[in-house]
């Protein structure tokens, strides 16, 4: 039976707060972007038959079939508030069980080169979202689907594709001035900031879902280098490739 959602449109249960899709209007695998347009363009540029299933606030949401396999894209906003609205909301009301983000992010050590691709396989994180989650007593550590990871790695061999795979840093702030906590994070092993990743291992952990955050770096926060955005798109579509093919193979 139609019931009222908060904002007092007729739904049919699965309708959500900030996501229109009817029950089963999501794929069970989804690929998840920062930008909306980002999934627009993936869903008319890799998906057969794509549909939108919803634009509130313009943040689109994208199912098509790729390879015999249905799958959806779907826009996270910046920021981990953002993305955990959607990541929620997809994992406890409209089925998904493996999430992948692709993104970019700013690496803090030379050893990485603008382009590059890393696979998060920990999130580290400034938020206080855990803290909060856990109670405060707790230094929760955010983690990347084990089958998820070795999927990427396999699909990077057969794309020829260099993959790193490490921590990543998933910051609230994007414009940071601390360049000593860079060099120490780097230090311990991370090797880009990033501003979601913590949030959607946390979610994927708590409602037994797999996850896993593929970035571009398209910038170099020690020595300021940053891509031009043309090359922004071309780095892009190699890493839906790879996050197309991850999500095939396993
Ligand atoms: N910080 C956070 N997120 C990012 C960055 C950064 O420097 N670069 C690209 N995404």
């Amino acid at each position: 039976m139609p019931v009222l959602s908060l904002w007092g449109r007729a739904m049919i249960c699965a309708v959500t707060a900030h996501i229109s899709a009817a029950p089963g209007d999501i794929a069970e695998t989804v690929l998840m972007p920062g930008d909306p347009l980002r999934a627009k363009w993936i869903a008319e540029t890799y998906l057969d038959d794509a549909k939108c299933y919803s634009d509130v606030r313009n943040m689109y949401g994208y199912t098509g079939m790729f390879e015999g396999q249905r799958i959806s894209v779907q826009g996270s906003g910046m920021g981990m508030p953002s993305a955990s609205i959607y990541i929620h909301e997809m994992l406890a009301e409209y089925g998904v069980k493996t999430i992948v983000r692709i993104g970019s992010a700013g690496s803090i050590t030379t050893d990485l080169e603008l382009r590059d691709v890393v696979a998060g396989i920990g999130a580290s994180s400034d938020s206080a979202m855990n803290r909060v989650r856990f109670g405060g007593n707790i230094d929760y550590a955010p983690v990347a689907s084990f089958e998820l990871l070795q999927s990427a790695a396999k699909a990077a061999g057969e794309q020829n594709k260099k993959l790193h795979v490490g921590n990543l840093l998933s910051a609230d702030t994007f414009y940071s001035d601390d360049a000593a906590l860079h060099e120490k994070l780097a230090e311990y092993g991370v090797l880009a900031i990033e501003m979601e990743a913590a949030a959607l291992y946390t979610l994927a952990a708590k409602f037994g879902a797999r996850a896993l955050t593929l970035v571009t770096i398209s910038d170099n926060l020690i020595t300021g280098a940053a891509m031009p955005s043309k090359e922004r798109e071309v780095s892009f579509g190699d890493m839906v490739e790879l996050a197309l093919a991850t999500v095939t193979d396993s």
